[in-house]
């Protein structure tokens, strides 16, 4: 204002508002720099346009009852600085309040927060500096008064010139310019809002029930996230194993189609050629017999490989514990007769071993090995024919079956285990295609040939406590 006019102001000090307000009545001060329009006010100052907007709160006693309407201080004393604008309003529209004038904001605030009065006005922003660097810490706000100060430069009304001149300048300060002075003294509403004691309370209790909500929804999200996890993961397995089956089933059927085709053909062919002899008078005793041996042997063959494939659907067998050592003995019991016919000596190098599993697939799987060898010496004719079988166990459970048979040639051993290879006239070549499978699938086992010095050595590797 000063660089504006080109001109000093002297400035005047009280000791409070109410001794400025006096002099300026006394026409002792041109300027008040900053004072509420007030009716009586205007009998001895002129005003310009408002240059400050201030807020007045009731302030409370947190000891005391909660205030929360000015009805509710009627008949109560209230602290105000005597002549100030807020006091003259209370004066005039609430006559029933008790007010007790203090020469000050701060001595008003000093009577509240020793609970002398039961309730003190005061600006807002001022209030708040007062509580804080007079550490007035049992008051708080009780409600915003509806009456602001709008605050305006006051000149002596006897000198009307100086109020245009104020006036003009104020109005040649552009309206940033007002602003960044209202900031700096520290009139932003933001830094006003002071929380009571209870709204504190209140708001952590709050903020502790949100967060204890989210950490609760957090463990059930993750508890419901790892469980669908699971079912996922047992699903998954679920359809593996439908898909191995269906696999297998699949396969049983190709494989029955492929070999029945040849024999049910050449039945068909005999039945029509059967009837066909009979319709022309032709047939006779030895016809008839040619044909029931020929048929026999196609039927016989059809049953072989139903037979072997029981294999896969035996499976169905249920799992139990059971000797190994005894299941040997049992296999090599079913293939005796036929051993013996054939002359050949069984040498056993086997221990108790308990394991658990499918013994009766197993034992199959045995015999059809220990077939295997027999087929292969009865057409190599060794001298001692003989089948060494032994069991062990290490990491693994071992099975060897071994014969003196001169081994398998070299250009098909890897072919034996796949489906329908045989090198043998009624061969169905689904042994151990059949074996393997059985072994590896359902047995969690492998199965592998090798030759040694005097025939061919097949090995079972069995996982011990495995689970399937
Ligand atoms: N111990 C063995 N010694 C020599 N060859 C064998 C032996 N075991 C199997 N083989 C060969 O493997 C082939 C396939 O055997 P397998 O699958 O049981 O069918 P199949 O017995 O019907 O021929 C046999 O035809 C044979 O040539
Ligand atoms: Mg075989």
């Amino acid at each position: 204002m000063e660089n504006k006019l080109h001109v000093k102001f002297k400035y005047v000090y009280y000791h409070t508002w109410c001794d400025l307000i006096n002099s300026a009545k006394k026409g002792e001060i041109d300027i008040v720099f900053a004072a509420q329009k007030t009716p009586s006010r205007l009998n001895y100052l002129h005003f310009t346009d408002t240059v400050l907007i201030q807020q007045n709160m009731v302030l409370e006693n947190i000891n005391a009852k909660k205030i929360n309407s000015i009805k509710e201080l009627f008949g109560k004393k209230v602290a105000v600085t005597k002549g100030s604008a807020i006091s003259e309003y209370l004066q005039a529209k609430y006559p029933q309040i008790r007010l007790i004038q203090t020469h000050s904001e701060l001595e008003a605030l000093k009577l509240l927060n020793s609970k002398k009065v039961s309730a003190a006005i005061a600006e807002t922003v001022r209030a708040n500096y007062y509580i804080q660097k007079h550490n007035l810490n049992d008051i708080f706000p009780a409600f915003n008064l509806n009456y602001n100060y709008y605050l305006k430069i006051a000149t002596n009304i006897k000198e009307p010139v100086l109020n245009i001149i104020i006036s003009k300048a104020l109005n040649s300060i552009p309206q940033d310019k007002m602003k960044a002075l209202k900031l700096k003294w520290g009139y932003i509403k933001e830094k006003i809002v002071i929380f009571d004691k209870k709204t504190m309370i209140f708001i952590a209790l709050l903020f502790t029930i949100i967060i204890a909500f989210l950490i609760y929804l957090h463990t059930i999200n993750r508890k419901l996230k790892r469980e669908i996890l699971k079912k996922e993961q047992a699903l998954k397995r679920l359809k593996r194993l439908r898909d191995s089956k269906l696999n297998q089933i699949n396969q049983a059927i190709s494989i029955i189609a492929h070999q029945w085709k040849q024999p049910l053909s050449t039945l068909k062919a005999l039945n029509e050629l059967l009837i066909k002899e009979y319709k022309l008078g032709k047939l006779d005793e030895k016809a008839l017999k040619q044909y029931e041996t020929n048929s026999k042997k196609q039927i016989e063959y059809m049953i072989n490989t139903i037979n072997d494939f029981k294999e896969i659907f035996k499976i169905k067998e249920n799992k139990k514990t059971f000797n190994l050592k005894e299941i040997i003995d049992l296999a090599i019991d079913e293939c005796q007769a036929e051993l013996q016919k054939s002359n050949i000596k069984i040498k056993l190098n086997t221990r108790n071993i308990t394991l658990k599993g499918y013994p009766n697939t197993l034992k199959q799987l045995l015999i059809n090995l220990i077939s295997n060898a027999k087929d292969a010496l009865n057409q190599k004719n060794p001298k001692n024919k003989e089948i060494k079988i032994s069991l062990k166990q290490d990491d693994f459970i071992t099975i060897e079956i071994e014969d003196n048979a001169g081994g398998i040639p070299i250009e098909i051993i890897d072919k034996i285990f796949e489906p329908y290879f045989t090198t043998k006239k009624e061969g169905t070549g689904l042994g151990l295609y059949m074996t393997k499978i059985i072994l590896e699938e359902k047995m969690n086992a492998t199965i592998d040939v090798e030759n040694t010095k005097k025939g061919a050595k097949f090995t079972i590797k069995i996982k011990p406590r495995s689970e399937e």
